[in-house]
């Protein structure tokens, strides 16, 4: 071939990358399903499961950026902590929605059991149906994975056992070291300590956008999973790829 046409179709194609050297996974939202929680909710606050489900998340997120944010970091709390807030601060809402209005003993008197199965539940969480063979695929060939999460580590332990994912993760990474999370550039340069690689090198998988954005900013190679049809983040950037489940993973190795 001509090497004005090889020119041509490099252009064209743009150069060919070589695969990822590993892969590192977020884990709330991407290898867990925090919305599994739902099922749970609907038996203790009858016809208000999904909201509260939903509540919870953002709240948990929303209370990250607002310790991460505030006061240079003075305010940060581990993960679980903030995802106990959360739920608190959900229910108080659904609650207060209903009319009923308690002092904070009460509350805890009325509410306490329910807080502290919610929070069981979410050391058991459901993992997508197709991660465990995804995973058992990609080790089987031999590619260092992990997880990088926000997550505090014995909640990241406990939800990866209850998955049936022991033995297939060589790094769970837990942000809590560095006191900051995600999307701060310290938090993801863990994932590069931590496998010896360099950000570009690495595949990171996030079925939140927010998540795969900061990743892909910060020079993460990316898979954004789009489960819910989403549009992405209006930011600019795009992730290195998107797919609608984690079988994606394996094609940026074939
Ligand atoms: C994680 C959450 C935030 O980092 O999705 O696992």
């Amino acid at each position: 071939m001509p090497s004005s046409t090889q020119t041509l179709l490099a252009q064209a194609t743009g150069p060919r990358r070589n695969p990822p050297r590993a892969v590192l996974f977020d884990a709330y939202g991407t290898l867990f399903d925090v919305y599994s929680v739902a099922q749970l909710a609907e038996q203790l606050f009858p016809g208000h499961g999904q909201a509260l489900s939903v509540l919870w998340r953002d709240k948990q997120i929303e209370y990250t950026r607002l310790v991460a944010t505030s006061n240079h970091g003075a305010h940060y709390q581990p993960f679980s902590v903030l995802t106990r807030a959360a739920l608190v601060f959900a229910i108080k809402k659904i609650v207060a929605g209903s009319g009923e209005t308690l002092t904070q003993d009460d509350f805890l008197l009325a509410y306490g059991p329910a807080i502290k199965m919610l929070l069981a539940q979410y050391q058991h969480l459901q993992a997508f149906p197709e991660n465990l063979a995804v995973l058992q695929q990609l080790k089987a060939q031999g590619i260092p994975l992990g997880i990088l999460s926000n997550g505090d580590a014995a909640m990241l332990q406990a939800a990866v056992h209850s998955a049936g994912f022991d033995g297939l993760l060589d790094h769970i990474i837990s942000v809590d070291p560095v006191r900051k999370f995600k999307t701060h550039p310290e938090a993801y340069a863990l994932g590069e300590q931590a496998t010896g690689l360099e950000a570009r090198d690495i595949l990171f998988v996030s079925c939140n956008a927010w998540d795969a954005l900061g990743a892909t900013w910060y020079g993460y190679t990316t898979l954004w999973v789009n489960r819910y049809r989403l549009p992405f983040e209006e930011l600019g950037i795009q992730p290195t790829r998107t797919g609608s489940d984690l079988r994606a993973v394996p094609d940026f190795f074939s």
